[in-house]
């Protein structure tokens, strides 16, 4: 799907809540796509770490292309690595529609959020937890969302940093109503609706909700929570 079309659905089709596969059973990933697909969702994010940039390593191109071979839902790369530049367009190769790279992992992110553009691809920029949120403001117009860190990238399962509901806030006063954002870790029942509050439109979940054994259910849960939040002014 081309890039602005994507944008225009998420656009379209906000809160959603995008699944996280680090959380899923990898011996049966198909199935679990087939879930998720059945569950509604339009979405999968994709978390790949390189055991550099963060103290963890995920999974790389091959289960890419694997994924790719298996849904049509756009892939929301998140990239956890060093030198993103290095393999850009070998992500696109592997089947990425979206890519995100970490602000802290690149001297300059203007020239790499170009090239994902250049490639048919949906920019995204993020930050970490400790990064100041001034750190991705000179480059809202160069990307076409923000991702929210609200967990040290690297890990599933940890708790929510409250610290992101101020920065959600921020970026959406900042950034305007046309900003995308988007917010990844610790999301569950408790969290979803405090971030859909502050501004954000993209829920990344990942332990919580491949710990329901109905996908459906639980995305449909989580986007009521985000839905009955959204348009309380903070
Ligand atoms: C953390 C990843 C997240 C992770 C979220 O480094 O970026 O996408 O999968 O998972 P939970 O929902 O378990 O925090
Ligand atoms: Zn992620």
């Amino acid at each position: 799907m081309a890039a602005e079309d994507i944008i225009a659905e998420l656009r379209a089709a906000a809160p959603v809540i995008e699944p996280s596969l680090l959380a899923a059973d990898f011996a049966r990933l198909e199935q679990e796509i087939r879930r998720l697909e059945a569950g509604g969702a339009q979405i999968l994010h994709l978390d790949i770490m390189d055991g550099h940039f963060v103290p963890n390593i995920s999974f790389g191109f091959p289960v890419i292309e694997a994924i790719r071979r298996t849904t049509r839902l756009p892939l929301d790369v998140h990239l956890m690595i060093s030198e993103p530049g290095r393999y850009l367009e070998r992500f696109r190769e592997a089947g990425a529609d979206m890519i995100t790279i970490h602000v802290e992992a690149v001297d300059d992110p203007r020239p790499l959020l170009g090239e994902i553009g250049r490639l048919g691809g949906v920019a995204g920029l993020t930050l970490n937890p400790p990064t100041p949120v001034e750190a991705v403001e000179p480059y809202l117009d160069d990307c076409d969302f923000v991702l929210i860190m609200s967990v040290a990238a690297g890990f599933g399962g940890q708790e929510f940093e409250m610290q992101a509901i101020d920065r959600l806030r921020h970026l959406r006063r900042v950034g305007g109503n046309d900003l995308l954002l988007s917010v990844d870790g610790g999301l569950n029942d408790q969290t979803i609706g405090l971030c859909a509050e502050a501004g954000a439109d993209m829920f990344v979940t990942g332990t919580a909700l491949f710990a329901n054994h109905d996908y459906r259910r639980a995305m449909e849960d989580f986007r009521s929570l985000a839905l009955a939040h959204k348009n309380i002014q903070v």
